[in-house]
């Protein structure tokens, strides 16, 4: 009886928990099988799952690559928790008539509040102070305790404005900030609806007194922050990466810090990602980082998985996908 299913649903792998809501969705129409871990799957656990499905949801922290493709001759779609999909070798899926798709705009609020709660963090030096409150240092209220620097009236500069660089900029105009911002192709329609003003990718780092990155990883925006794009900034300027790690250059980053080449910096995504715990940033002061989650609000990481359920059952049904990043 090896190999005979009695249960014709189409089936899928999904690589983590998924919310009650997402899950009961697709459980209903596929048969799932489910790696319930904290931590991701190693590769050869994937290969091994998706040999026999037609589906496949996953998280940013799985590499989906060609290779892996070939383990599963009967997937027709892949279809990825998050907005952000470099994790997946789009070309080598497309190639094979696979669909990915993933999940845009239910975080893009999210997201740019948390851009701008760590440019406040970071300028108003708010992880150097909790530090200072449990180390028992605060005995007085003092004038030039802690100074930071002020938002309003700052200029931004805003690298990358799709959906989330631009409601960083809504953000920026109600703290009254002069916003500039660098894209690949100019926009004047935002220029006109949102008061933003375009620069040169180098115009804009010697301009910036924060810089918050909300590009793809591509080839072309791995290492954009370099040593060269760090000199560019002001001694006072702060960087803001939600983006991608590999966006910034950790050793550029971490000379630039401790040399005062820039005056602060917060991450939520790093190079490498998780950040070992010994990692020679994460001593200095100027520097805060958080594990990944400018998208992490119950209401977003719920509609993301549930987007992605329906992605994949649209995929696995042979139907268009709802949010899709391949045409196949
Ligand atoms: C999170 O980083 C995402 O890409 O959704």
């Amino acid at each position: 009886m090896d190999g005979i299913r009695t249960n014709m649903k189409p089936r899928v792998y999904v690589t983590r928990h998924l919310p009650e809501a997402a899950w009961s969705e697709l459980t209903e129409v596929c048969d799932v099988q489910i790696w319930n871990e904290e931590f991701p799957p190693p590769y050869d656990v994937i290969a091994q799952q998706i040999k026999d499905k037609e589906g496949l949801i996953c998280l940013l922290t799985d590499q989906i690559d060609a290779n892996l493709m070939d383990y599963a001759p009967n997937l027709k779609v892949i279809s990825q928790v998050a907005v952000g999909y470099d994790n997946i070798d789009v070309a080598a899926a497309t190639e094979r008539g696979i669909a990915i798709g993933n999940t845009p705009g239910v975080l893009t609020d999210a997201t740019a509040d948390f851009a701008f709660a760590l440019l406040m963090a970071a300028a108003r030096r708010i992880g150097e102070a909790i530090d200072y409150v449990r180390a028992g240092k605060w005995q007085t209220w003092g004038l030039t305790l802690l100074l930071g620097q002020e938002i309003q009236g700052a200029i931004l500069g805003i690298i990358g404005m799709g959906r989330i660089g631009q409601a960083v900029a809504k953000r920026a105009r109600g703290f009254d900030m002069q916003i500039l911002y660098h894209n690949a192709s100019r926009r004047p329609d935002l220029e006109e609806a949102l008061g933003v003003e375009y620069r040169k990718f180098d115009e804009l780092l010697q301009e910036a007194d924060f810089v918050s990155l909300h590009v793809n990883l591509t080839a072309e925006t791995r290492g954009l922050i370099d040593a060269h794009a760090l000199e560019l900034m002001k001694p006072t300027a702060v960087l803001i990466n939600t983006a991608r790690g590999p966006v910034v250059d950790p050793d550029a980053l971490y000379w630039a810090l401790q040399n005062g080449q820039i005056a602060a910096a917060a991450l939520d995504v790093t190079d490498p990602e998780p950040l070992p715990p010994d990692h020679k940033l994460l001593n200095l002061r100027n520097l805060i980082v958080v594990p990944h989650i400018a998208s992490a609000t119950t209401t977003s990481r719920t509609l993301m998985a549930q987007m992605a359920v329906r992605n994949c059952v649209a995929g696995v049904q042979g139907k268009p996908l709802p949010f899709p990043v391949n045409s196949v």
